[in-house]
């Protein structure tokens, strides 16, 4: 599969040359869907972008992509067509503008109902992350939104990741989901550092109680305790926002949870894990 060899030449592109370090692959992931990851993905990477880090973002929620989607974009490549083979990987990306004041990034999208994306063998999957990986090294940061779920493939991805970033709301469902997701990655990849990141808390402390509740499951059963990297606030603009295709953190940037995001962004952008308020 010839998509798995990136050309080594840089590709022509309005982001700023990246640094000599090798690039941060931060994962999104919640185990039950619909918690906001992809809201997060999309915002986090805009973040990186503002703050100079030559970003890509990736859909790798195989089968139900929509990253393209929430960005309001029509991509004439994806990586359904890298798999099919038409198209080379680093060519299935498409640069996005970052709105007025806004870095650009490059997303590498996915494709909806695509059962070409879904049905991918274990060996397949694993050979995309190695794709990804190599593609990664073009770029300093990396954001990888990771399909709902604990299936295995999802966890192949996972584990092409530095550092994945649990979304988890206080939804019992959210809760035990991330957990089981937290426990199946933490085995089947234990050095992919783990932490947890609140959605749609009704209150600061409400997302504080969220996250003691999954961290003491963590500690008690897994014997280790995944950082929080923060807060954000539920806010109907964010609906609003997803719905009309446009992402929030460009029409709205000092919405709440715009601003909490972005603060996630800075704590994984500054600081390992290890200095992580626990
Ligand atoms: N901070 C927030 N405040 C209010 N609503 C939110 C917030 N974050 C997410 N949502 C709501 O959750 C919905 C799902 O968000 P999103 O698509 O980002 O989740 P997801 O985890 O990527 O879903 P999937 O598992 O289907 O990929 C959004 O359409 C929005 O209505
Ligand atoms: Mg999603």
């Amino acid at each position: 599969m010839s998509f798995l060899l990136p050309k080594s030449q840089e590709r022509p592109t309005q982001q700023p040359p990246r640094r000599v370090e090798p690039a941060s692959i931060i994962a999104v992931g919640s185990g039950k869907g619909g918690v906001g990851k992809t809201f997060m993905s999309i915002t986090m990477a805009s973040a990186f972008a503002q703050a100079g880090r030559r970003t890509l973002l990736i859909d790798g929620d195989l089968g139900l992509a929509n990253v393209d989607v929430q960005l309001g974009i029509a991509p004439e490549t994806d990586l359904a067509a890298v798999v099919a083979g038409w198209v080379e990987l680093e060519d299935a990306v498409t640069e996005v503008d970052g709105g007025s004041g806004n870095g650009g990034f490059d997303v590498l999208p996915g494709r909806s109902g695509s059962g070409a994306l879904a049905e991918l063998s274990s060996e397949e999957v694993a050979r995309l992350a190695a794709g990804l990986s190599a593609l990664a090294l073009q770029y300093d940061q990396v954001v990888l939104d990771l399909g709902a779920g604990i299936e295995a493939n999802c966890m192949r991805l996972a584990r092409a990741a530095d550092k994945v970033v649990m979304i988890v709301t206080d939804e019992p469902t959210s809760m035990t989901d991330a957990y089981a997701f937290i426990k199946v990655l933490k085995g089947y990849a234990p050095n992919v550092e783990q932490v947890i990141a609140i959605n749609q808390a009704d209150t600061r402390a409400g997302g504080q109680r969220t996250y003691e509740a999954i961290a003491r499951a963590c500690q008690t059963f897994l014997g280790f305790r995944p950082p929080l990297a923060g807060t954000v606030m539920r806010d109907k603009a964010v609906r609003e926002a997803i719905r009309s295709q446009r992402t929030l953190i460009s029409t709205d940037p000092s919405a709440q949870p715009i601003m909490d995001a972005i603060a996630i962004a800075h704590t994984l952008l500054g600081r390992s894990g290890q200095d992580l308020e626990y």
